[in-house]
């Protein structure tokens, strides 16, 4: 049985998937800032300034992006060297075994799928405020789920469908909406550093640290830097699903580095001038709102400006859902490819070359949960998940080092096994400052990848064959 469980995935040269090949290494890097700008630096850069780093919410950024910097290094080795759409999973594959594998696929769909009904659900604030302002705001039982007092979240369940025939149509015309998206997306992140750079009072920046480093409250909640960097981490999650369009990318072992790398860098420097520029602005006390860019905007006077923010920032989310759908489905289809799951999941449509059957059923669901859970139940999910992920990976290139030194690897992680060792204890040290109830649902939601995995995966990989 454990030789069963433990069983890895030989590396093979790519196989011929049957998706199309069209992505370059610019596609791919503008396929990441798609996926990583989003709710994390419009919203809950506001949020972790008011309620846990103050001013510090840059330190934050700046913690947060340097552990998911060691991880990205490990995961450009690893998609270069490993390959296959399944990211993290097909690298667990075969650096750990089956089991080991399904549990962090198991984890990347509660990551992906979780992620995109969450951004749906910003998505849906920013959006029926777009449409109040112009008079056809929606009944507000219509924008909130149940628990929160309304029947559905109908914004969220309708950008979810639409993107959904976005991705049914192909992946090339996906990119170019996403290309399109991206540079509405830095431009009113331009126009918000243009203005604020002129309005900041440095008095503003005082206290720097109101919360400190890390402190546990009497109610449960935690704050301080460290706090605020594992909320903040949301920001940056998305750079992985470059890695998940490895067998669309047209040079596939060069392009999928860079397009991670370049990714990850711009955008975190990006959060770290527009954190920097927000706390500089306003009182970080007048930042815990849903809007926070366009909120301090207004503070200043400039109405325009916030209202072409708002409408950036509803480009932009979109962006990040529909990068993050794209990724669920590809990693469901490699799983389902692998036997893991049913072979239902991993037909490709002839006429479009895309996984249709997926894309529909990770659409409906997806849909459903975004009408029908809040935000926050939500969001506070998808990082341990992502951690847990990268901790992993980090992992994987040193294990994978050890067991097959002579794989040919055209990206290297630099001073290997330092960089991956640091990923592994900074990501994990940043799962630790997640709240107890998170740790709770992510041990059911494992619990039942477990199950799964006995009754149904280990009998049916195609390893066993
Ligand atoms: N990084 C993405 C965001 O901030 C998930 O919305």
């Amino acid at each position: 049985m454990l030789k069963r469980v433990l069983r890895t995935k030989p590396v093979v040269a790519h196989s011929e998937s049957g998706l199309k090949k069209c992505l370059s290494a610019f596609d791919l890097t503008l396929l990441g800032i798609g996926a990583i700008i989003g709710t994390g630096i419009f919203v809950l850069t506001g949020l972790a300034a008011a309620h846990q780093s103050g001013p510090a919410v840059v330190l934050s950024f700046i913690v947060s992006g340097t552990a998911c910097a060691f991880a990205a290094l490990a995961y450009a080795e690893m998609a270069a060297t490993v390959g296959g759409c399944g990211s993290a999973y097909g690298y667990s594959y075969a650096a750990f075994g089956e089991v080991v594998a399904w549990i962090i696929g198991w984890i990347l769909l509660m990551e992906y799928g979780m992620s995109v009904a969450a951004v749906a659900n910003g998505w849906s604030g920013y959006f029926n405020n777009a449409l109040t302002a112009i008079g056809l705001g929606l009944p507000e039982q219509l924008t909130k789920a149940p628990s929160l007092g309304g029947i559905v979240n109908l914004p969220a369940l309708a950008i979810i469908l639409a993107l959904m025939l976005m991705l049914i149509i192909g992946v090339k015309q996906s990119a170019k909406l996403n290309a399109a998206m991206v540079f509405i997306k830095v431009l009113t992140i331009c126009v918000f550093v243009a203005i604020a750079s002129f309005n900041v009072h440095a008095e503003n920046w005082h206290p720097f640290m109101p919360f400190g480093w890390f402190d546990t409250l009497p109610d449960g909640k935690t704050v301080g830097v460290l706090a605020g960097a594992s909320l903040v981490f949301f920001a940056y999650v998305g750079f992985d699903a470059v890695s998940t369009a490895v067998e669309e990318a047209r040079d596939p072992q060069r392009d999928v580095p860079k397009g991670i790398i370049y990714s990850l860098a711009f955008c975190t420097v990006i959060y770290i001038i527009v954190s920097g520029l927000l706390t500089g602005v306003v009182p970080y006390t007048e930042l815990g709102v849903s809007s926070p860019v366009a909120h301090a905007l207004q503070l200043m006077g400039y109405n325009w400006a916030s209202a072409l923010v708002s409408t950036g920032v509803i480009a932009g989310l979109t962006t990040v859902m529909l990068v993050l759908y794209y990724g669920l489905t590809r990693i469901i289809f490699a799983m389902s490819r692998d036997g893991l799951l049913p072979p239902f999941f991993s037909a490709v449509n002839a006429k479009t070359q895309t996984p249709i059957r997926v894309i529909i059923i990770c659409g409906l669901i997806t849909a459903t949960i975004a009408g029908f859970i809040p935000l926050g139940d939500l969001a506070e999910l998808v990082n341990i998940g992502t951690l847990a992920a990268f901790v992993l990976v980090c992992a994987g290139v040193i294990m994978l080092r050890k067991t097959q030194p002579h794989l040919h690897r055209p990206y290297k992680t630099p001073y290997s096994p330092l960089l991956p060792i640091l990923g592994m204890l900074s990501c994990g040290a940043l799962m630790a400052f997640l709240p107890a109830h998170t740790w709770q649902r992510f041990g059911i939601w494992l619990l039942l990848g477990v199950v799964f995995y006995f009754s149904y995966s280990l009998h049916h990989s195609k390893l066993k064959r």
